[in-house]
C-alpha cells in the first residue's frame, strides 16, 4: 500500500507482535470501571484522560479465534499521517485529543459542527467483538466500543437525496503531524461509504479498544471500523462527515483505484497484484488462516452488492 517509497507494505515478519496474552472478561470490566470512575477533562487531554461510557458488550457479534493481544493491537499501526511505519505510536499520542470537534455537511437538513463529548453524551456506546482485516494480509480481532454510524446518521438527518457518506481524517490546518508533510499523498485521508453501507448495522464508529478509551495511533477519538472491508476503508481520527450524491473520492483509489478501491470488499478469490489475499496473519500468534469473502461477515452484508458483485467484489 505505501505506493511511494520501497516495500515496507509488504509484511515485513520483524514486525512480529508480542506473545499472546489472553484479554478475560475480568481484565476488560477492570479497565471498564477505572473508565467509568471518571476523569476531568483537560484542554488536551491525551487518551487516558478521556473519560468514556462502560461497555456493555452486544452478545450478537462474536470470534471464531482468540482475542488478539492488546499489546500488538495497540503497537502495529498503519496511520500514514504520522509516518509509513507501522511504528507511529509515539508520534500519534502527541496528538491533541481534546477540544475536538466534528463538522457534518453537505446534504442535511442544518450542517453543524459539534464537540466530540456532546456526540458521545447523544450516542449509545458498546462493546463489539470484531475481525480486523488489512489489504496487506495480516489480520486482528479485537473488542471496540462506539456506536453504529447508522445512529450518526439519523443525529446528522442526511437528505432523502444523498447517497453517499464521506468521512475525513483531520489535515494540517487542524494538526499539522508529520507524515502530512509529505506531499506527495493526497492529504486529507477520506473514505466513502454508499448510505446504505452507512446504515448497514455492522457499520461502527469506534471510540475505545480493550474496554479503553482510543488511543492516538488506533485513530482517537472517533474511528470508522467496517469489518467486512479491507482496513484501509476504516477512516481514523474523524474531524468532518459529509453527505453528497457523488461517489467519494477517497484516498487511496486516488494514489491506485486497481489496488485500492472504492469497495474494498474482503474478497479471497482477488489477489492484490502483488500478494495473495487467501490468507492472512494474525497479530500477535502470526498462524495464517484462510480469509473469507466479506472477512466472515456476509450473511449481514451480502445483499448489499446484489446486482453490483461485478464491480463490488473486485477492489
Ligand atoms: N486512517 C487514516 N487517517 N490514515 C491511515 O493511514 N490506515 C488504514 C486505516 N485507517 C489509515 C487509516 C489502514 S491501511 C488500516 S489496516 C487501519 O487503519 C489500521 O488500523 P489499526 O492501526 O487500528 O489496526
Amino acid at each position: 500500500m505505501l505506493i511511494r517509497t520501497k516495500r515496507d507494505w509488504e509484511l515485513p515478519e520483524s514486525a512480529a507482535t508480542p506473545e499472546s496474552v489472553y484479554i478475560n472478561r475480568r481484565a476488560l470490566m477492570a479497565g471498564a470501571g477505572a473508565i467509568a470512575g471518571g476523569l476531568a477533562l483537560g484542554g488536551t487531554a491525551r487518551a487516558a484522560d478521556v473519560p468514556v461510557a462502560a461497555p456493555v458488550r452486544n452478545p450478537a457479534y462474536t470470534l471464531d479465534r482468540p482475542v488478539t493481544p492488546e499489546a500488538a493491537a495497540t503497537s502495529y499501526n498503519n496511520f500514514y499521517e504520522f509516518g509509513t511505519s507501522k511504528d507511529v505510536v509515539t508520534a500519534a499520542q502527541k496528538m491533541p485529543l481534546r477540544p475536538w470537534t466534528l463538522r457534518i455537511d453537505g446534504m442535511v437538513e442544518k450542517p453543524l459542527t459539534l464537540g466530540v463529548d456532546d456526540l458521545l453524551k447523544a450516542m449509545p456506546v458498546e462493546e463489539r467483538l470484531y475481525r480486523h482485516r488489512c489489504v496487506e494480509a495480516w489480520a486482528m480481532a479485537v473488542p471496540w466500543m462506539g456506536f453504529p454510524l447508522a445512529k450518526l446518521v439519523a443525529f446528522a438527518k442526511p437528505l432523502s437525496s444523498a447517497t453517499y457518506v464521506e468521512l475525513q481524517t483531520f489535515g494540517r490546518d487542524t494538526y499539522a503531524a508529520p507524515g502530512l508533510r509529505q506531499p506527495f499523498y493526497p492529504w486529507p485521508y477520506v473514505e466513502g461509504l454508499t448510505m446504505a453501507e452507512a446504515t448497514n448495522d455492522l457499520a461502527f464508529i469506534s471510540t475505545g479498544l480493550y474496554g479503553k478509551p482510543l488511543q492516538g495511533q488506533n485513530g482517537a477519538p472517533l474511528r470508522l471500523t467496517l469489518p467486512w472491508k479491507y482496513g484501509f476503508k476504516s477512516v481514523k481520527s474523524i474531524v468532518r462527515i459529509t453527505f453528497t450524491d457523488k461517489k467519494p473520492k477517497t484516498f487511496w483509489a486516488l494514489l491506485n483505484a486497481d489496488e485500492y478501491g472504492f469497495w474494498a470488499n474482503v474478497n479471497p478469490a482477488v489477489p492484490h497484484p502483488r500478494w495473495s489475499q487467501a490468507h492472512e496473519r494474525l497479530l500477535g500468534s502470526n498462524e495464517s488462516v484462510p480469509t473469507q469473502i466479506f472477512n466472515g461477515y456476509g450473511a449481514q452484508v451480502a445483499g448489499l452488492y446484489k446486482g453490483l458483485e461485478k464491480e463490488a467484489l473486485f477492489m
